[in-house]
């Protein structure tokens, strides 16, 4: 791994064993881009790549020069207004109302290692030789400002990240209108771009587009990352499948506002581009100030998606999750959410509790419910202590406590960023929540967003969430998050700050997760919203595990997961079991497909396990065994989609040690097919030399390349409901020596 500067061709070249990165100092002294893609050699000089030439209708950089145009080259962080006519990657506003810019290259910086963002989620090194950074310094000289473009490459990883930093030296102010995180421009246009949309409950869906000349794109403006848009694109190739060919992934290190896009222009080059929503930002910089763009991450793979997704799970297990859990075992545990609601008792609780320690689950979670005068969804938020006594008569420490006393770990449920009109924060300060002050707010869940831009709401918040989890034994967090913003103006700031409310409002959630984290380096968070509503990497640099989706039906979870899994790994996918009809979609699956599904996740309940029969007490039981087992393999393991339910009327996956001495494969059907076909799933990254036993038939012997060649053979009767609907199984394989 290196990054090389040549003198003489003013080139860049970042490379590791698989990927190369290749920037030039074009001939007006900003930067392009001439190659993204698998490693090549290192040479001097790629100056050839730099194509241009004359063309009717371009606009040049200088007079009777017809070699450069910006629009037809290449740029690296194209800027709007000097004669590239497609999407920007940044725009400011000076005093005078110009947009026009002119950054040049000033200098550059290489060094071992990566440095931290100060304030955001990023990816980490353990040790610098992990990584090789690069700072490309542009200066605009009328304005005296600097525009940093910083670059890291992986040694391990075929990744890069990239982000920028704006920082102000000039007398003038000026406006940034839009930062982005990171565009490239691509040399052709043969492409699909896959994004994952969807909606609350059927987060993450995988959809696959043509480009065409043109833009085509995605984003949020909700204030949050959200359920309808993943902050991720790729870009593939048409004949790109899950193993192999040519795919771009970037993603986004942010849980806020949004934008991706692809942009195919006149001549057939595409331009691919990551960062905060345009829309509503404005930033103001001052002398002296700067800003930071939040970190993109960009994956090539020529292994196709699945080759993809597994760079990004490795790199976001163990270079964005961080601190005491990243590579701790998960505690399985029961929710009592879609047991009870918020209407529980102590003794409800600690009933579901009795039988959860029972049946071998190690982590009670009191969702929603327990803090201020919630009776029901509008009031209580924004009050965290304990004020109904009936409810929870000695308090979060009492019930925290009695949990103990069963043997189990406590954990607890807040909503930090919300407020319901009745409560005492609301009535001591109504000023608190975003909107502006002539305007009425518009509630969602009857709730309201409170401004976390403004430092006294952090701190107020902060206070409280500390007192309960330093006076009780709480080792787990549940972070939700239930509405979308709107209204999005903080009484606290001037007018001309207001384009800033919406970053800073995410930054006052992830200082608050840092100070928390801080203060309880082992409090578990898993973080949620509406169930996947906020499932993005800046999120798990807090969090290591999501609530992956409120929708809990086996059967959706199965396109739920596995769209996830396009690029957030296992470890990170809190999944599980509840009861039937199925709360969200009224399905009634298996007990056993639940689970099957669960398993392929951060395992557990949500149901009332105090009601289960006997029977289901015993399969519960063996689950959890099951679970405790293998959890290793499933958080550390690759992870391989093997048929997509988006496709078809089964869906198979599986995951590998390391080692590839074991394996778990999920095999699921959706609707029975009467008198259906033979059926056989190929299956993927076993080693092909070694023989597996299948823990279906312990007598025959598996070669690994037979079962990934030939297939495994799906016997519907060794599956739960026989190969009816919503049947499924999980297999173990183990290597023979
Ligand atoms: C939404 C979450 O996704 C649920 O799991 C639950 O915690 C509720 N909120 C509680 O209000």
């Amino acid at each position: 791994m290196a990054v090389k500067y040549s003198e003489q061709s003013k080139e860049f070249h970042l490379f590791n064993g698989q990927i190369s990165y290749i920037l030039q100092i074009l001939p007006n002294g900003a930067v392009g881009n001439l190659y993204f893609g698998k490693r090549i050699r290192h040479k001097e000089d790629f100056s050839y790549l730099l194509e241009g030439g004359s063309r009717s209708l371009a606009v040049y950089t200088k007079e009777r020069d017809y070699f450069f145009s910006p629009q037809y080259s290449r740029m690296e962080y194209p800027c709007v207004g000097t004669g590239d006519f497609r999407e920007p990657a940044f725009e400011l506003r000076q005093e005078n109302g110009s947009r026009i810019t002119h950054f040049q290259y000033s200098s550059h910086r290489i060094y071992k290692g990566k440095e931290k963002l100060e304030g955001l989620p990023a990816l980490y090194v353990e040790a610098e030789p992990e990584a090789e950074s690069l700072e490309i310094r542009l200066t605009d000289e009328a304005l005296n400002l600097d525009c940093i473009l910083k670059y890291s490459i992986f040694r391990d990883f075929p990744a890069i990240t990239r982000s920028v930093n704006f920082s102000n030296r000039g007398e003038e102010r000026v406006v940034l209108e839009r930062v982005l995180s990171a565009s490239v421009d691509f040399a052709d246009s043969a492409y699909e771009s896959v994004q994952l949309s969807g909606a609350w409950a059927r987060e993450r869906s995988v959809v696959v587009r043509t480009l065409e000349q043109g833009l085509q794109g995605i984003g949020s403006r909700r204030g949050s990352s959200s359920a309808e848009q993943n902050p991720f694109l790729a870009i593939k190739r048409p004949y790109t499948n899950e193993r192999s060919g040519e795919v771009y992934g970037f993603s986004l290190i942010y849980s806020g506002n949004h934008i991706e896009q692809a942009e195919v222009d006149t001549c057939g080059m595409t331009r691919v581009q990551i960062g905060i929503h345009p829309d509503g930002f404005e930033w103001p910089l001052n002398r002296g100030e700067s800003f930071q763009s939040p970190e993109a991450v960009l994956v090539y793979s020529e292994q196709g998606l699945n080759g993809m997704s597994q760079v990004f799970h490795r790199l976001y297990r163990t270079r964005l999750v961080r601190g005491y859990w990243r590579d701790r075992e998960r505690p399985i545990l029961i929710n009592n959410w879609e047991a009870t609601g918020p209407e529980f008792t102590e003794e409800k609780l600690v009933e579901i509790a009795i039988k959860g320690k029972e049946l071998g689950i190690e982590l009670f979670v009191l969702d929603d419910g327990w803090f201020g005068n919630r009776e029901d969804d509008c009031r209580g938020l924004g009050d965290w202590y304990v004020k109904n006594m009936d409810k929870l008569p000695g308090g979060i420490q009492g019930i925290a406590e009695k949990i103990n006393g069963l043997g189990m770990k406590f954990g607890l449920w807040f909503e930090p960023e919300m407020v319901n009109k009745d409560s005492d924060l609301y009535r001591s300060h109504p000023d608190w929540i975003l909107c502006p002050p002539e305007r009425t707010p518009s509630p969602s869940r009857n709730q309201y967003v409170l401004d976390f831009s403004r430092s006294e709401v952090v701190d107020y918040i902060y206070r409280m969430m500390e007192a309960v989890l330093s006076q009780a034994p709480v080792s787990y967090v549940k972070w939700d998050m239930n509405r979308y913003m709107t209204e999005c103006y903080s009484r606290a700031k001037k007018p001309q700050d207001q384009g800033k409310v919406m970053h800073q409002y995410i930054l006052g959630v992830y200082g608050l997760y840092e100070r928390l984290i801080q203060r309880f380096p082992e409090i578990l968070f898993e973080s949620c919203s509406s169930g996947g509503a906020r499932y993005d990497p800046g999120m798990l640099y807090y969090a290591p595990q999501v609530w992956t989706s409120d929708d809990t039906d086996a059967i959706e979870r199965i396109k739920i997961q596995y769209g996830t899994s396009y690029v957030y790994p296992l470890s990170t996918m809190g999944a599980h079991v509840s009861e039937v009809p199925n709360q969200q979609v009224g399905r009634v699956t298996p007990f056993e497909t639940r689970a099957n599904v669960a398993m392929f996740g951060v395992f557990g309940y949500e149901l009332d396990l105090s009601r289960l029969r006997e029977e289901e007490a015993r399969i519960v039981r063996s689950q959890i065994m099951f679970a405790k087992r293998h959890r290793r393999l499933i958080m550390t393991g690759d992870f391989y989609r093997l048929s997509s339910p988006f496709q078809g009327n089964d869906g198979a996956w599986m995951v590998v040690s390391e080692d590839k001495r074991e394996a778990l494969v999920g095999w699921y059907r959706i609707s029975g097919i009467p008198n259906g076909g033979w059926i056989r799933v190929k299956l993927a990254g076993l080693a092909p030399e070694r023989n597996y036993i299948l823990d279906s038939d312990e007598s025959v012997l598996y070669g690994g390349d037979e079962l990934m060649n030939v297939g495994m053979v799906i016997k519907e009767r060794e599956l739960c409901n026989s190969g009816g609907d919503y049947s499924s199984r999980i297999y173990f394989l183990k290597s023979e020596e």
